[in-house]
């Protein structure tokens, strides 16, 4: 990426961890928290734009919140529809392209094997319509778009299942993990290198556009993950609680989930070069810097 970027969503896991890397490459960037530029607003939207010129949007902009989009319905459609359509549209009238991120939810989990680009989505939460809803709003005002669908990301920044695993080893002697949903964890440090290829391309005017697949390497239950997860805290914490295996009944949340969200990268990596490292050792790495920045970092 050689000319200057615009991120929306710069303060959630994702946006951080993209504009932190780019900051390190020297990559000319501009990351835009929620209090700097609001996507669901046109003019702020737009004042962005004429502001820092860019020669390509990210959006990492998103209602995020699973369960609560099941009652919230109306504000997670509003940012993750109206707000992906708006970046677009902005993008479309000034001939900038766009990346921005979707999600496994797209699909209704009753596959055996890996999700594809070519495989029908079907969401089984709010969540997951509003994204797959926000998708066509790109496609529709748009032609160079790359929408990249990403799954059970965790990282550094923000909330997220590794963070949660991490406080909760702290705070009780066994951890009831569902064991029967089965995805692809990815770290956000592995999305923010993909954004980055993907920029290069964009930029330098290839054509790519379409939807892509990108997840860390190898498949898991979240049970696996949060497992890997304790056995790596321990040599740090001392602290070694039992993890149980439940199934997801036995796990009643306000949303579905698919039971099956592994995604295939395949596509990704032929045409954009780049491979996630296996889940296990950005696992590894995650938790080794989480607590070399300190025990409030890793129990944050
Ligand atoms: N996390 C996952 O496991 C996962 C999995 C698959 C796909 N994805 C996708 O990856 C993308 C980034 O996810 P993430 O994990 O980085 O999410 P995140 O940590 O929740 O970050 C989302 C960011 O969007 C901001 N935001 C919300 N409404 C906004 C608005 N109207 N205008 C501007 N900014 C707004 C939030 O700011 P405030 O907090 O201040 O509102 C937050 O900083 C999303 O598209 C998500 O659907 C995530």
């Amino acid at each position: 990426m050689n000319a200057s970027t615009i991120v929306f969503g710069a303060g959630g896991q994702i946006g951080r961890e993209l504009v932190s890397l780019a900051e390190i490459r020297g990559l000319d960037i501009r990351g835009l928290t929620h209090a700097e530029a609001d996507i669901t607003n046109a003019v702020s939207v737009n004042k962005a734009f004429e502001k820092f010129k860019p020669a390509l949007a990210i959006n990492c902009a998103a209602y995020t919140a699973v369960d609560r989009a099941e009652h919230e319905t109306e504000l997670a459609n509003t940012i993750n529809i109206d707000g992906a359509e708006i970046i677009a549209t902005v993008c479309a009238s000034m001939n900038v392209p766009l990346i921005h991120l979707s999600t496994d939810y797209v699909f209704d989990g009753n596959k055996k094997g890996a999700y594809t680009e070519s495989d029908a989505p079907a969401p089984v939460n709010a969540y997951g319509r509003s994204k797959l809803a926000g998708e066509k709003r790109i496609q529709a005002a748009l032609k160079d778009y790359v929408i990249l669908r990403t799954s059970w990301v965790y990282g550094f920044y923000g909330n997220n299942f590794l963070k949660t695993i991490l406080r909760l080893t702290q705070e009780r002697d066994e951890l009831r993990v569902v064991s029967d949903q089965h995805g692809c964890p990815t770290a956000a440090a592995d999305i923010a290198e993909a954004l980055l290829v993907v920029g290069e391309k964009l930029s330098a005017q290839e054509p790519v556009a379409g939807i892509y697949h990108f997840a860390g390497a190898g498949r898991a239950s979240w049970y696996e993950f949060a497992n890997e997860i304790v056995k790596r805290q321990s040599a740090f914490t001392n602290r070694s609680p039992k993890v149980t295996p439940i199934s997801t009944a036995g796990y009643p949340t306000p949303a579905k989930r698919p039971m099956n969200s592994e995604l295939s990268s395949a596509l990704f990596i032929r045409t954009f070069g780049y491979t996630a490292k296996p889940w296990r050792e950005r696992t590894a790495e995650t938790v080794d810097a989480l607590f070399a920045a300190g025990p409030s970092k890793a129990a944050s």
